[in-house]
């Protein structure tokens, strides 16, 4: 049987809420923060379910110090993730960050795919309000974005939508 390891970060927030509703999906998938656990613990499963949240850089007029994925990000650039299927869901609030929405998705999916790396659970962008985002690709978004600043009520349906279709995908 393939084994599903989830993967977050930030720890506290609303990534680790939705980390912690998506293993109440699959329970039997293992649920790890970053940088606790490393990019080797990654590589112990066929499926990886991995949670970010967008803090864009430009949004800030200070020096942001490293933390999660920032951390996990050069080693990432090192590893190889081919044979492995890995769905990314996002965090981000795609009213005030309009024209960055969820762009962390975009940024880690395009660095999993050059490391080899099989992007599963793509998500229709016509069930979302926001105008521009790294993370499309054609008429979808490379992942599930979810927004608890502004669209908390559909998350729940977003997520059991996204779990089912990854179930198919990854079995
Ligand atoms: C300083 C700051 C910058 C942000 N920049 C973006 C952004 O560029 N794009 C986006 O979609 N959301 C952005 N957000 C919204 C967060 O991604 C969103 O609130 C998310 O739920 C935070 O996750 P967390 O609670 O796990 O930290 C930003 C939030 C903050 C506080």
């Amino acid at each position: 049987m393939n084994t599903t390891g989830i993967f977050y970060a930030p720890k506290g927030g609303s990534t680790e809420k939705i980390a912690r509703k998506i293993h109440q999906h699959l329970p039997s998938a293992a649920l790890k923060s970053v940088p606790e656990a490393s990019v080797d613990d990654m590589m112990h499963y066929d499926n990886l379910i991995l949670g970010i949240a967008t803090i864009g850089k430009e949004t800030w007029n200070q020096e942001i110090k490293k933390s999660g994925w920032d951390l996990v990000m050069p080693h990432i650039d090192k590893a190889d993730f081919t044979g492995k299927k890995v769905a990314i869901f996002g965090l981000g609030d795609s009213v005030t960050y309009d024209l960055h929405f969820v762009d962390a998705v975009g940024i880690l999916g395009q660095k999993l795919r050059e490391r080899g790396a099989e992007l599963v659970g793509f998500t229709d962008t016509k069930d979302y309000n926001f105008r521009e985002s790294k993370a499309i690709e054609g008429d979808q978004f490379m992942g599930l974005p979810i927004d608890e600043d502004f669209e908390e009520e559909k998350t729940d349906e977003r997520i059991d939508q996204w779990v089912k279709d990854l179930t198919k995908k990854m079995s």
